[in-house]
């Protein structure tokens, strides 16, 4: 028996006049796996990002989320149903503290402003939540900190826990670890491995230190096509994947 895939794109096709920039990618991700999808620079992995998140409509093919299909709908009906994108800095409200931005985020996910009963309740849900999260980010030290004042490795901490906040199961990450040095990727991606434990993963990562620490299987891209998709050791000894990446890696 097959398991529906938590995340699965189907003959996915986009294109920006006449460039094709994703060209047939078929593509399962499984309830709790961890993948990254590689490529050299301009393969359309954020446009692929950007076709599963909502905020680029596919020329043809399909995105299914636990088996329903979610192409054409917008971002936040895409994130209401459990997929959520963490972006750069541009989530994070800076003259909040950290603690009411993750605040903001948890009451979001309880419907805050659906109903006046249901929000009574999920006052007193919201702050067990936020302190949890808080803990799970590694910024309980830092919770009346303006969001604005934190260093920018603990701002992407943030912004993570933002994306946790949201109740979503499957995460699309594009590069978090970019404009980071060593350390700061290195602490960064520990957190990412046991904040997101037990959630669907999909990251877009050139540091393959980070796509090592955190993927189970690796998908590679391009030109707009998956040229191999397996486990690390399987996409290393793969001949395609040599051919595309020599030079690069030398
Ligand atoms: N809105 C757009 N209109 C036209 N062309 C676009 C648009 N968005 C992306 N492209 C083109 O599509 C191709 C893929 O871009 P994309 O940003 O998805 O690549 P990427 O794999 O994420 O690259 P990088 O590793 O540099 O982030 C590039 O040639 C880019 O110029
Ligand atoms: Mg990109």
């Amino acid at each position: 028996m097959t398991r529906t895939p938590a995340l699965a794109l189907e003959a996915l096709h986009k294109h920006f006049g006449a460039t094709e920039v994703v060209c047939g990618v078929d593509l399962s991700v499984q309830a709790g796996e961890r993948m990254a999808v590689i490529g050299p620079n301009g393969a359309g992995k954020s446009t692929l990002f950007n076709l599963i998140s909502g905020h680029a409509r596919p020329s043809a093919g399909a995105v299914r989320l636990h088996g329903r299909s979610i192409s054409g709908l917008q971002p936040f009906e895409i994130a209401r149903l459990g997929l959520a994108r963490s972006f750069q800095i541009s989530n994070v409200f800076p003259q909040l503290s950290v603690y009411e931005n993750l605040r903001c985020s948890v009451l979001w996910s309880l419907g805050y402003g659906y109903s006046f009963w249901r929000l009574v309740g999920s006052l007193r849900d919201a702050t067990g939540r936020t302190e949890a999260l808080l803990e799970r980010v590694g910024l309980a030290g830092q919770a009346q900190t303006l969001a604005a004042h934190l260093p920018y490795a603990q701002q992407r901490a943030l912004e993570l826990g933002i994306t946790l906040g949201s109740g979503a199961d499957v995460l699309l990450l594009d590069e978090p670890t970019a404009g980071m040095n060593r350390s700061e990727a290195a602490y960064f991606t520990a957190l990412i491995r046991t904040a997101t434990a037990g959630k669907t993963l999909l990251l877009v990562e050139h540091d393959m230190d980070v796509v090592a620490e955190l993927a189970d299987t690796i998908a590679v891209l391009v030109q707009g096509r998956i040229i191999a998709c397996g486990t690390p050791q399987a996409v290393r000894a793969n001949p395609a994947v040599q051919a595309a990446y020599l030079g690069v890696a030398a």
